[in-house]
């Protein structure tokens, strides 16, 4: 995701791995919508996204009339793309405080102020993402086999990744490993967007579909497994991807070790535990449909829970840019 001429560079994420298009966005409402449709997704990666989105609606602003309704809508507007992932409102609550402190200072200067501070943002997940992943590389051991879900990597945050960061990191430094990934339904994030990251690292890597994993875990066939997440409390319950619950009750009955990898700006203090994480249910259409075609049968009902919690007594540890954290309700001390 890039800041080029006065606009949002990015890659439609719905069109990957066949078309590499780069929407060019410029306006918060094209921003927003771009977050909603998860042309942009990924927790870090909607935060880096809002921010810039905060960053178009001011620039797009032609006086200072009404600036503190202006600034609320905008706000607003981008608050309600997507509830779970806390990336989302943590970057909205760092814009607002700059939008705060500069309001007076004329259009011209809040512009500047705010720019500044999404590119900080963009540039402090990096940061985070590659120390991150290189405490999460020590995890690792040569001719692991790893199972990851969803998309973790380059897309979902501010260009490195962090449960793809570490696979990616351990791969560097050398490590013959080989990646597991869940096709992970019902976007496909792990079939259409992990497998092309790994493809161009030249990680070697199979694709699964969701429901194989238990049986590769029987016969011995993944030593462990890696997701990122969306949220995670203040006890250190996560929310991640749909499916990443499951992955953990079957790691756990297995007795491989379950890792969560996520930037402590992921870590949400006000919540004591993971009950209180908003879950979003997105369209059925996109369980009754594939890539726009219609499988189930007309009329068919279908749930599209978006993410899951899973207990923090299922995940062996929670590796974050500030260390590693074992078992995870020792998150609190960040919270
Ligand atoms: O619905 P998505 O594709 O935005 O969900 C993404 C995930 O669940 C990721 O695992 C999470 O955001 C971490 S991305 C580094």
């Amino acid at each position: 995701m890039n800041w080029a001429d006065g606009r949002v560079e990015l890659v439609d994420q719905r069109q990957l791995p066949n078309r590499v298009k780069i929407l060019k966005l410029k306006d918060h409402k094209g921003v927003a919508a771009a977050i909603k449709e998860m042309a942009v997704r990924g927790a870090p990666a909607i935060g880096v996204a809002s921010a810039y989105g905060i960053v178009l609606g001011a620039k797009n602003l032609k006086d200072e009339k009404h600036l503190d309704e202006k600034f609320a809508s905008i706000v607003e507007e981008l608050s309600r793309t997507r509830p779970t992932a806390v990336n989302l409102f943590w970057a909205i609550a760092r814009m607002k405080e700059i939008f705060e402190k500069h309001r007076h200072e004329g259009l011209r200067k809040l512009q500047q102020a705010l720019l500044a501070e999404a590119h900080r943002i963009k540039q402090e997940g990096l940061e985070a993402d590659k120390r991150l992943s290189r405490n999460g590389a020590k995890l690792i051991k040569e001719g692991d086999a790893i199972l990851t879900h969803c998309n973790t990597g380059a897309l979902a945050t501010a260009e490195y990744g962090t449960a793809l960061g570490i696979i990616k990191a351990a791969w560097q430094q050398g490590k013959r490993i080989k990646v597991l990934v869940a096709e992970t339904r019902p976007l496909l994030q792990g079939l259409r967007l992990t497998a092309w990251e790994l493809a161009q690292e030249g990680i070697p890597f199979e694709i699964i579909v969701d429901n194989a994993a238990g049986s590769l875990m029987q016969r011995g066939e993944v030593s462990r497994v890696i997701v990122g997440a969306d949220r995670i409390a203040a006890n250190g319950d996560v929310a991640n991807k749909i499916g990443t619950y499951s992955l953990a009750v079957l790691a756990h009955h297995h007795k491989i070790p379950f890792y969560v990898a996520a930037p402590t700006s992921t870590i949400d203090p006000s919540l004591k535990d993971g009950s209180g994480i908003s879950i979003e249910e997105r369209e059925p259409k996109e369980v009754t449909h594939i890539q726009g075609i219609k499988l189930a049968p007309r009329g068919a009902k279908a749930r599209n829970p978006a993410f899951d919690i899973t207990p923090r007594f299922l995940i062996t540890a929670i590796i974050t840019e500030r260390g590693i954290f074992r078992p995870a309700r020792a998150i609190g001390k960040l919270a």
